[in-house]
């Protein structure tokens, strides 16, 4: 499929890699619409757009929770009374609050799971008929790295992002042969506002668990991303390392544990003696 003239919806498009889709779906003909709470967030993602992609289409905003389903739904009928029936689905509102299991309340497990997961659910649940009526669409949901596999101090982000997975699998299946086609991207560490907040809480382990998979950026992760979606794919991992990881985790699940749990000592032990 081509981009040019379809309705791009992306939830969470307001900054980061939703911000990063909107801005090259824009430049390549789509008419886009974003989807995130905070007004100003989306008036500035808007204006950023338009401002990269002159010739685009005007770029819709509605403002949304996507943890709620009431408002998720209203902000999609907003959409689409503009830009006319969803033809691509990006689900990228997402949240990560790391941590220590134990320190972690489980309002935060709660939460992650309601934006996450109910937060992809529900506008993939709302534009999936209309599509296959049409016999055409895209749905692409932004899981993580962390949907891979579980890292330390992600208790709460990881099982959300797993939730997508088996989401993704379970609707690819059903969806296959009727012309609507889903995928499933897991980025790796990306620069964006929600990595800057996450390092903040990220546990001493946690940081040197990802230190080895590099820094990607937006324009990176969303040119990989639109390629693939537009090429059918199901699965997007970003790199060497989360391709591999994709196809050998759960043979090498057990070294990978290993591995993991002796970055994980080693950084504990020189938090430790640093102090
Ligand atoms: N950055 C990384 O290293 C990385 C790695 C792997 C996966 N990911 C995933 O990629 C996606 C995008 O992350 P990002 O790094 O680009 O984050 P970001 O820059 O913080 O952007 C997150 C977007 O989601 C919106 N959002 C958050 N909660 C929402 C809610 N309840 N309802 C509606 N919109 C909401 C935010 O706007 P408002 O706050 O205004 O609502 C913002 O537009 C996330 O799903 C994240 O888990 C990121």
């Amino acid at each position: 499929m081509t981009l040019r003239d379809q309705h791009v919806l992306i939830t969470g498009g307001s900054s980061g890699i939703g911000l990063e889709l909107g801005r090259q779906a824009a430049a390549a003909g789509a008419r886009v619409s974003l989807i995130a709470r905070d007004p100003a967030k989306l008036a500035a993602a808007r204006a950023a757009i338009r401002a990269s992609a002159p010739d685009a289409a005007e770029v819709v905003t509605v403002s949304a929770d996507v943890a709620l389903e009431t408002e998720i739904l209203s902000a999609l009928q907003a959409a689409e009374k503009i830009h006319g029936p969803v033809d691509v689905l990006i689900t990228s509102a997402g949240i990560a609050r790391p941590g220590y299991f134990e320190d972690v309340p489980v309002s935060v497990f709660e939460r992650t799971m309601a934006v996450n997961f109910f937060g992809t659910l529900y506008p993939v649940k709302a534009v999936v008929p209309a599509m296959r009526q049409r016999g055409r669409g895209a749905v692409v949901l932004i899981s993580s790295g962390a949907g891979l596999v579980g890292l330390f101090g992600y208790t709460p982000y990881a099982p959300s992002k797993f939730a997508l997975r088996g989401l993704a699998e379970a609707l690819r299946a059903e969806l296959k042969s009727t012309g609507v086609n889903v995928t499933i991207v897991y980025p790796p560490d990306t620069d964006t506002p929600q990595l800057a907040e996450e390092n903040l809480t990220k546990p001493v382990e946690t940081k040197a668990l990802t230190a080895g998979g590099g820094l990607w950026t937006a324009e990176a992760v969303a040119r990989i991303t639109l390629a693939a979606v537009q090429r059918g794919r199901f699965t997007v991992t970003p790199g060497f390392q989360l391709t591999a990881l994709a196809w050998l985790q759960s043979v090498f699940a057990p070294v990978l544990h290993w591995n993991f749990d002796r970055i994980a000592r080693k950084a504990r032990r020189n938090a430790a003696g640093g102090q």
